[in-house]
C-alpha cells in the first residue's frame, strides 16, 4: 500500500452558503500536484466541496485551531476519495451534524453513557506514582526533604465499559449508522479494543457488525477476539496489521455503501471522519475540565496521552486546545528505536501524504510507499495520525515525544505495582514519558495522563516478553 505525496498549491476553499453542498459540489476543485497517488480505494479525487456552515463550537477556542468546515486543519485533512463517497460522506456529514444539536439524540447518548460505559470516569491522583517520582528526585538530584514535585492524576477511561476510550465514540456512531438506515456495522481493529467496542455497541443496538483484524494482531490480541466473537461480531482475518485491516474494512463499506456503515475508530480517514470521532471523544477533556476544578480548584498544568492515530489524545486535548497555560503532550511508540526502523513514531521521523483519504503526517518512504510500523501497543501501530493532530504539531500548539517498547513495558510494570492498575500497552507510552517530564516540572504542577485502556488485553504479550511466566 502507497501513500500519496503532495505538495498542496491551492488556496482555502471558498465558505459557501450552507445546505446547498450536493448541488455544488463538484464545482470545487483544489489542486494539487501528486508524486504518486494509491489511497484506499486507489483513486484520488482531489474535490473537497463546500460544506455545512455550522461547526461544533466551543468557548474560548481558537478557530484556527480546530479546523474548518471542510474537515482541514491548515494543509492537513480533507476528502481525498473517489467522487463514488462522496454524497455518502455527505449523508454522514449531514447527520453527525444534525445530531450535534439534536435534543433526543444527546438524551439517549448521555443516557447510554451514563448507565452502560459508565461515565464519568473518575480523574484518580495516583498518590504512590506521584511519591514514587518525588523519592527518585530526593535520590538522584539531592533534594533531600523536600517534598516538592509534581502531582499524577490519572484520567481512568480503563475503566470504562469493554476497557477503554473507544467505546464512547463506538456508541454514538452505531447511533448514527441506525439513523442513517444502515443494518450492518463494518470496523477495522489493531489491538482489538475498538472491535470489541464496536461490536458491544453494536450487539446493544441490534446491528450486525463485521471487525477486520490482521492477522498477526489476531494472534497477539487473542482475548480481544474472543470478546468480539461473543458479542456476536464475525471477526475477519486479513493478511498483515492494523493498517491493512483499515484498507479491507473500507473496501467492504464501498461494495455495500448504503445498508452498510463504517465505523471509524480514530481521528483518520476523510471529512467528517476526524472530526465525528474528536467530538465523540471530547467529554474526556470535558470531564477533566471540571473535575481539576473541584479537585483542587483549577486546570492541569500538563495533559499527557499517547498517540496511535489520536483519538485519545484529542478527546483530553481538545476542550483545552485554547488555554495556552495548559501543555499539550502527545507520547508516539519508538518500538525498538527511532533509528530501527521498527517503531510508530510518524510526527517524529514521517512526512506529509495522504492515506485513507486525508492529507497527515505519514511514515513513507522516498517513493510515498507506506512503511510498516511497529509497537509492544499493537494501538499503537498505524503508520499515520489524524490530521488535526499534525496541525497541533505544525502550529506547535502541542509538543509531541516518544516512548520506546522498553520503556513503555517497564511503566505497565511501574503502575500495576504502584497503584493496582494494569494500564493498556498503548497507555504505558503516556506514562513512560513521566520518568523525562517529571524531573522538568515545578513543585505542585499537576499532571493529568490519559490512562486510554486496561492492560487485561497485554497479559499474553508480556508473558512472551518474559516479564510474566506462562500460567500452563
Ligand atoms: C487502549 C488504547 N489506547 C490508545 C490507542 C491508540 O489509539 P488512539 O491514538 O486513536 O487513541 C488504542 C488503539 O487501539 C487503544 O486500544
Amino acid at each position: 500500500m502507497s501513500s500519496t505525496k503532495i505538495q498542496v498549491r491551492g488556496q482555502p476553499l471558498p465558505r459557501v452558503p450552507a445546505r446547498n453542498h450536493r448541488m455544488i459540489i463538484n464545482s470545487v476543485v483544489r489542486g494539487v500536484s501528486t508524486k504518486r497517488h494509491h489511497c484506499v480505494s486507489n483513486v484520488l479525487s482531489c474535490k473537497s466541496g463546500p460544506s455545512l456552515d455550522f461547526v461544533p463550537t466551543r468557548t474560548n477556542e481558537s478557530q484556527v485551531l480546530r479546523g474548518d468546515s471542510n474537515g482541514r486543519f491548515g494543509r492537513f485533512g480533507g476528502m481525498f476519495v473517489p467522487e463514488t463517497l462522496m454524497s455518502r460522506l455527505r449523508d454522514l456529514e449531514d447527520e453527525f451534524t444534525f445530531v450535534l444539536g439534536d435534543h433526543k439524540f444527546q438524551e439517549e447518548l448521555t443516557t447510554a453513557l451514563r448507565d452502560y460505559v459508565g461515565r464519568e470516569t473518575p480523574l484518580y491522583f495516583a498518590e504512590r506514582l506521584t511519591e514514587h517520582y518525588k523519592n527518585l528526585a530526593r535520590t538522584t538530584v539531592g533534594r533531600d526533604g523536600q517534598t516538592g514535585g509534581p502531582e499524577i492524576y490519572l484520567k481512568r477511561e480503563d475503566l470504562s465499559h469493554c476497557g477503554s476510550h473507544k467505546i464512547n465514540n463506538a456508541l454514538a456512531q452505531a447511533m448514527i449508522a441506525r439513523r442513517l438506515g444502515c443494518s450492518r456495522v463494518v470496523a477495522a481493529t489493531g489491538a482489538g479494543q475498538h472491535g470489541v467496542a464496536t461490536a458491544a455497541a453494536c450487539a446493544k443496538l441490534s446491528l450486525e457488525c463485521t471487525v477486520f483484524m490482521g492477522t498477526n494482531d489476531i494472534e497477539k490480541q487473542a482475548s480481544n477476539v474472543l470478546s468480539m466473537k461473543l458479542l456476536g461480531a464475525q471477526v475477519i482475518s486479513v493478511e498483515g496489521t492494523f493498517k491493512d485491516a483499515s484498507s479491507e474494512a473500507i473496501r467492504n463499506w464501498v461494495e455495500n455503501l448504503y445498508s452498510t456503515y463504517y465505523l471509524s475508530g480514530t481521528v483518520v480517514g476523510p471529512h467528517p471522519c476526524p472530526i465525528m470521532v474528536r467530538e465523540f471523544q471530547s467529554m474526556i477533556g470535558k470531564e477533566t475540565r471540571r473535575q481539576a476544578n473541584q479537585l483542587w480548584g483549577g486546570k492541569p498544568d500538563v495533559l499527557v496521552a499517547c498517540v496511535g492515530s489520536g483519538s485519545n489524545a484529542l478527546g483530553l486535548f481538545h476542550e483545552f486546545v485554547g488555554d495556552k497555560d495548559v501543555r499539550l503532550v502527545g507520547v508516539e511508540a519508538a518500538g525498538l528505536g527511532l533509528d530501527s526502523g521498527k517503531h510508530s513514531a510518524t510526527l517524529a521521523v514521517g512526512d506529509i501524504g495522504v492515506y485513507h483519504g486525508a492529507m497527515s503526517y505519514l511514515l513513507q518512504d522516498d517513493q510515498g510507499q507506506i512503511l510498516i510500523p511497529h509497537s509492544v501497543g499493537v494501538g499503537l501501530e498505524y503508520p499515520g495520525v489524524g490530521p488535526e493532530i499534525s496541525f497541533l504539531k505544525e502550529t506547535g500548539r502541542a509538543e509531541f515525544h516518544t516512548a520506546t517498547d522498553q520503556e513503555a513495558v517497564q511503566a505497565c510494570m511501574l503502575l500495576s505495582r504502584l497503584e493496582g492498575i494494569i494500564p493498556a500497552l498503548e497507555a504505558s507510552h503516556a506514562l513512560a514519558f513521566l520518568d523525562k517530564l517529571v524531573p522538568t516540572l515545578c513543585d505542585g504542577a499537576k499532571v493529568v495522563v490519559n490512562c486510554s485502556g486496561r492492560g487485561d488485553k497485554d497479559l499474553e504479550t508480556l508473558i512472551q516478553r518474559g516479564i510474566l511466566p506462562s500460567s500452563k
